[in-house]
């Protein structure tokens, strides 16, 4: 991977140089040119971008810490030291689980003026503001509950990235793109396991972590729903996980993933269905054993259909990508993600254990579209999350969220 690798429009290059990754400009010509907020001018991480403002390119460099939450912020982070270490909102930074989190995120260096484009403020937490469509928090907070969850994840594979067979459009000199990256952890470990992949990570906001980055990979900043920013027949592999609470329109998704890839490149979507179940028992008995869950589930559910998502996109993308008449060979592994230890099986035990405070978390990630989509009071609100809370760890209550692998190739 030593010489720059000429793709005719997007180049990409050697390991020393790649600090900026050069956009079609032709591409470029197409979107709407927005002039550059005097902010970014001349701002050091945007170097090489000689485009307009959307997307920004970057390189995990040059990141600042996170500017402190407002005071009398009833749901702020919150870091106390306990014997075992610093906790931040009950995250605890101990690397003792193997491959946990340092419990250290950067942001993107940027003004006051330029964040207040790229992020807003709502009920004590930090949302993004480049669209309308993402409804999760993107601040300290939420991205410790992303990475928790990305070690449940991986515990729960065996401690591994993928289920499907990805190694074999993971080859020497092909390229990689994960979409919705959040912080970006599964492109790093992905790009540290296939150090011969050009990889590229995108997301709406530039909010990855900023140490340990490997050379061989690029993060750009990109709203999906606009468009990718990368010419046709780019890439060997496109991946994106749970961008369930980003995205209504998966037909535009597809067809834009599609764009990208080469003919034989393979297309990768994990995702998660609504509601959230038991594992082993019938569905008709969930409520009967976990009364506040299936509580808590039922709003969750409403919210995401209210706000426009696909609750079942195990049987959505399957038939997106048929129906494409693009894609062949079709398939799809489903699994679960528990949200506590409650399974026998030790890697499954592992992930449950990992996962705990990140599921004790998940009310406070959902609060703020649960309370407008289904317009209740915090006081009904918290009588929900207790409900929730109260059941993980109950004996019986197999709580876990539906995960589904969809891939397919490129015909
Ligand atoms: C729940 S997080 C998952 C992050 C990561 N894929 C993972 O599995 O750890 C969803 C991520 O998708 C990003 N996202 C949502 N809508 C997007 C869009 N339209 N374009 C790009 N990224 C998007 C969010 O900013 C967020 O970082």
């Amino acid at each position: 991977m030593g010489e720059a690798l000429n793709t005719g429009a997007l180049e990409w290059k050697s390991q020393q140089q790649m600090t900026s990754l050069q956009l079609d400009p032709a591409y470029h010509s197409a979107i709407p040119h927005q002039t550059p907020p005097p902010d970014l001018e001349g701002h050091p991480i945007t170097q090489g971008v000689t485009v307009p403002v959307l997307p920004t390119i970057y390189h995990g460099t040059a990141v600042a810490s996170q500017p402190p939450p407002p005071a009398g912020n009833a749901r702020s982070v919150s870091t106390t030291t306990t014997r075992d270490g610093p906790v931040v909102n009950g995250y605890s930074s101990d690397t003792s689980i193997p491959g946990s989190p340092t419990g250290t995120f950067s942001t993107f260096s940027m003004t006051s003026t330029l964040e207040s484009r790229v992020f807003r403020e709502d009920g004590g937490r930090r949302f993004q503001a480049q669209n309308d469509e993402y409804s999760l928090p993107n601040d300290e907070q939420e991205l410790q509950r992303l990475e928790y969850q990305h070690r449940a994840i991986k515990a729960g594979q065996k401690g591994i990235n993928y289920l499907g067979p990805m190694p074999g459009n993971l080859g020497e000199g092909m390229r990689a793109l994960d979409v919705g990256c959040g912080t970006g952890i599964w492109a790093i470990e992905m790009a540290q396991e296939f150090p011969h992949v050009e990889w590229v990570a995108t997301d709406l906001t530039p909010i990855q972590r900023d140490s340990d980055l490997p050379d061989n990979l690029h993060f750009v900043q990109n709203d999906i729903t606009q468009g990718l920013p990368f010419p046709d027949a780019s890439f060997d592999l496109v991946h994106a996980r749970l961008l369930v609470m980003g995205i209504r329109n998966w037909k535009f998704i597809i067809e834009e993933v599609l764009r990208v890839l080469k003919p034989g490149g393979m297309l990768y979507h994990v995702e998660c269905d609504f509601p959230w179940g038991l594992i082993g028992v019938p569905e008709d008995e969930w409520r009967d054993r976990a009364p506040g869950h299936c509580k808590f589930q039922d709003y969750l559910k409403m919210a995401v259909e209210t706000r426009g998502y696909e609750p079942e996109l195990s049987k959505v993308l399957p038939r997106l990508m048929r129906n494409s008449g693009q894609v062949r060979d079709v398939s799809q592994i489903k699994t679960y993600l528990p949200l506590w230890g409650w399974s026998h099986e030790p890697h499954m035990h592992q992930s449950g254990v990992i996962m705990r405070p990140d599921a004790e978390d998940i009310p406070n990630s959902v609060q703020i579209v649960i309370m407008d989509t289904c317009e209740i009071p915090a006081i009904r609100y918290e009588q929900l999350k207790r409900g929730y809370l109260d059941e993980l760890g109950k004996p019986d209550a197999t709580t876990a969220v539906p995960f589904s692998h969809t891939f397919g190739w490129k015909i």
